[in-house]
């Protein structure tokens, strides 16, 4: 069994085979003049672990031609953060279902696909092959222990994300609420107001996704007015678009976390440890609801 990946996930495929003991196969990447993507892989296996974020377009393609150029071997797909997921059913009329459109396109050519924290748990049944979801909600949690904070609160930004702090909280047996949020549109949301038991305490907020920020940044407002002593926040895929981690840190935040399903420089948690586990262990169970 060899490792492979696309370029935006070259760290945690590199973990994840010292994980499991196995090498990454070398690619090499280019690009024909008219700006199409190349790439031609090294000497493969006869089991390939795939290892792939969707974060782009690009790296959507580069995807599809990787799972492509593997088609001599047996190959299982771990796709840490899946973009388009979030158009996980068709809102209006006239609108693609883009997850199940990524999904059957990503189907074509794997056994197997590992998915981590993805958006919605629905999403799983467009693949085309077998497919689970795992969680990083007790990784998020470890890492905050390691923190040292005295009785934080770990806070879900809308209810949607509360069996997911749960989780994070049970590694620490710390006390878990959350508030009420509305999405007004891609980049606004409203929180309805709710007293929090925030006052001189460290809150650590805890979501899927941190995208434009706007979730977070209006939480902490909420929690700084009600007298926290400090927020935190942090987040399985930090796909932190416009200047989202400074609009965050600006914002008072304390330190913005994420795993590096996305590979970024706050990338703190390493999915690479509960993949390779969930691959070693076959029959492990599902954690989507996490
Ligand atoms: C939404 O349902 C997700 O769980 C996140 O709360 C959302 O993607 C965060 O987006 P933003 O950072 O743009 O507020």
């Amino acid at each position: 069994m060899k490792v492979i990946c696309t370029e935006k996930s070259q760290i945690l495929a590199t973990n994840l085979a010292r994980a499991l003991k196995t090498s990454v196969v070398d690619v090499k990447y280019s690009r024909f003049p008219d700006g199409e993507q190349y790439l031609i892989t090294g000497e493969l296996d006869d089991e390939t672990i795939i290892v792939g974020s969707v974060v782009d377009n690009d790296s959507l393609v580069q995807l599809i031609l990787l799972i492509d150029a593997c088609d001599s071997s047996d190959n299982q797909l771990v796709l840490p953060y899946m973009g388009y997921a979030r158009q996980d059913k068709r809102f209006l009329q006239g609108e693609p279902v883009s997850a199940r459109a990524v999904a059957q396109v990503l189907s074509r050519g794997v056994l197997e696909i590992i998915t981590v924290n993805i958006h919605e748990k629905e999403v799983l049944k467009y693949f085309g092959v077998p497919a689970r979801n795992i969680s990083l909600a007790r990784d998020i949690g470890s890492y905050i222990k390691s923190l040292h904070l005295s009785n934080p609160l770990i806070l879900a930004p809308d209810e949607g994300a509360l069996t997911f702090a749960e989780h994070v909280a049970s590694a620490g047996g710390w006390d878990v609420d959350h508030l009420e949020k509305t999405r007004l549109s891609g980049v606004e949301v409203k929180m309805a107001p709710k007293q929090i038991c925030a006052a001189s305490r460290s809150v650590v907020i805890v979501d899927d996704i941190i995208s434009t920020g706007g979730t977070i940044a209006t939480a902490s407002g909420m929690l700084y007015q009600q007298g926290a002593k400090e927020v935190f926040a942090a987040c399985v895929h930090g796909v932190l678009t416009g200047g989202a981690y400074v609009h965050l840190m600006t914002a008072g935040i304390r330190d913005v976390v994420c795993s590096d399903t996305i590979e970024r420089g706050c990338s703190k948690i390493s999915a690479a440890g509960r993949i390779a586990q969930t691959i070693k262990n076959a029959d492990s169970h599902d954690t989507k609801n996490e």
